[in-house]
């Protein structure tokens, strides 16, 4: 297994393995990899052919974390991250840097370029030598986008990045990021890239807590409450099952209140809409997608399903 972290590298090696017939699989990540992670990586191999490239990258992009949320504390272990690579045979993990992802990342916050920037009313306050950004302006507006503002754009911008470098055939998504994933394929239809998105299952634990890099925040009993995430799904699955179709509006005031049964998790949004669309219904039946996230504790957690 190869470690590359340099992106004239990765692209050059990308570009031989194009060449030479190859295709290339590859799954983007933020690194802290588990079960699902790993879960994805199976898949790209699959697709890829056993004589194809297999790529996973680790990287924490900033540009998608909001100024108060856990960019700095997000969790990291490299080294065990390049053992479960290793183990899954991966041919490159790709790991580049804040400084040749985003050049002058964070640099002199007092740079009269900054001051330029303030005076013309900007609340950019991380002041680079990067300003090109890839913005989805439909799909992105609810949900997460709507929770966190910004955080599509960096998404869609660094995968878009990624992809340059890369150069998959196929990348492999998440369902456990459901909106994320449909921003992708939109991104990729719109914009004409080569490349082919696959979205596998969501994993989960024995409880049906999906599987997450922040779940190592959940310390105590606060992994037991954050099951709840998984217990509004199958009481929704339920309700569905036994009234065929239910108003939106009265099976959030129902799971509101299961929520608020736990004394650490605060809600911050329930949503049922149709899965590829994302469009909002009002009444929910079979076949109608659901997205939740919660506060548990201050770990914000997400989960979705099909109903
Ligand atoms: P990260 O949260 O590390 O997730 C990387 C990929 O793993 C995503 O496609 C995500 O949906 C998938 N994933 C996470 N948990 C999963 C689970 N329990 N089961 C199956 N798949 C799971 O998502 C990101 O990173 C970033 O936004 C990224 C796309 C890398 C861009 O920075």
């Amino acid at each position: 297994m190869r470690i590359v972290s340099s992106i004239a590298a990765m692209q050059q090696l990308a570009k031989k393995w194009r060449r030479a017939g190859k295709r290339i699989g590859f799954v983007p990540t933020m690194g802290y990899l588990h079960a699902g992670h790993m879960s994805l990586v199976k898949r790209a191999r699959q697709a890829a052919g056993k004589s194809g490239g297999v790529v996973v990258s680790i990287y924490v992009n900033p540009t998608q974390f909001g100024p108060k949320e856990d960019f700095s504390k997000y969790p990291r272990d490299l080294k065990r991250d390049f053992k479960l690579c290793r183990e899954a045979g991966v041919d490159v993990v790709f790991t580049p840097g804040n400084k040749e992802m985003y050049p002058r990342w964070g640099e002199s916050l007092s740079s009269p370029e900054v001051k330029t920037a303030k005076k013309l009313g900007s609340t950019e306050s991380r002041p680079t030598k990067f300003s090109t950004y890839i913005v989805e302006e439909k799909l992105s507006q609810s949900m997460e986008g709507a929770s966190r503002p910004a955080h599509f754009r960096g998404v869609t911008t660094v995968v878009a990045k990624l992809f340059n470098i890369v150069l998959p055939d196929v990348a492999v998504f998440g369902a456990k990021d459901w909106q994320q994933a449909a921003i992708i394929k939109r991104m990729v239809a719109d914009l004409n890239s080569p490349v082919k998105i696959i979205v596998a299952p969501t994993l989960r634990e024995r409880d049906g807590l999906a599987m997450s890099s922040r779940n190592k925040y959940l310390t105590g009993d606060l992994r037991r409450q954050a099951t709840v995430l998984w217990r509004a799904i199958q009481t929704a699955r339920t309700a569905v099952k036994r009234s065929k179709t239910i108003p939106a509006a009265k099976l959030k005031s129902g799971l509101k209140k299961l929520i608020k049964t736990e004394l650490d998790a605060k809600l911050d949004y329930v949503e049922f809409f149709v899965p590829d669309t994302l469009a909002p219904v009002l009444k929910v039946m079979r076949g109608t997608h659901m997205a939740l996230a919660v506060f548990i504790g201050r770990t914000r957690l997400i989960d979705n399903a099909r109903l």
